[in-house]
């Protein structure tokens, strides 16, 4: 396997299990301003999800076998799982920004390997994923220098 598809199937993974580690922050974030945080975080799991498929799709059209169970999910990413409990906005926000962080390098680090071999259709649909990441990333940094 190439080292592309190596990292595109380690993004694949990250992109699952952060978007369940999302969820949970979506469901059990407290504070004064639980609403609009709690929508904010699932305009976030939104983007994974999506970008999760088409990351999973562009292994396919790369004639890969995208990784598909939770148990190679959890192996393969480094995305550390967190249990069901309250939450403070601030710590979610210090979490998603983190987590966010280390999916847009791995998202970059896939770009790059893409581009060495020269396949566009790859590179151009990180670069996407990755200023997306980048507009969640700014809304969370943004609200914790204000917190
Ligand atoms: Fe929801």
């Amino acid at each position: 396997m190439s080292e592309k598809i190596e990292v595109l199937q380690k993004l694949v993974a990250d992109l699952a299990v952060l978007n369940v580690k999302v969820h949970n922050l979506h469901w059990n974030v407290v504070g004064e301003n639980f609403k609009p945080v709690h929508e904010q975080l699932e305009g976030v799991y939104d983007t994974l999800f999506e970008q999760y498929d088409e990351v999973a799709e562009r292994i396919k059209m790369l004639g890969g076998f995208p990784l598909a169970s939770l148990r190679s999910y959890l192996e393969k990413s480094s995305i550390e799982e967190m249990d069901s409990h309250d939450i403070s906005i601030r710590q979610a926000f210090e979490i998603a920004k983190n987590d966010l962080s280390s999916l847009r390098e791995t998202a970059l680090h896939a770009r790059k390997l893409a581009d060495q071999e020269d396949d566009p259709i790859t590179v151009a649909l990180l670069e996407d994923h990755v200023t997306d990441l980048d507009k969640h990333i700014w809304l969370v940094s943004q609200a914790l220098k204000n917190a």
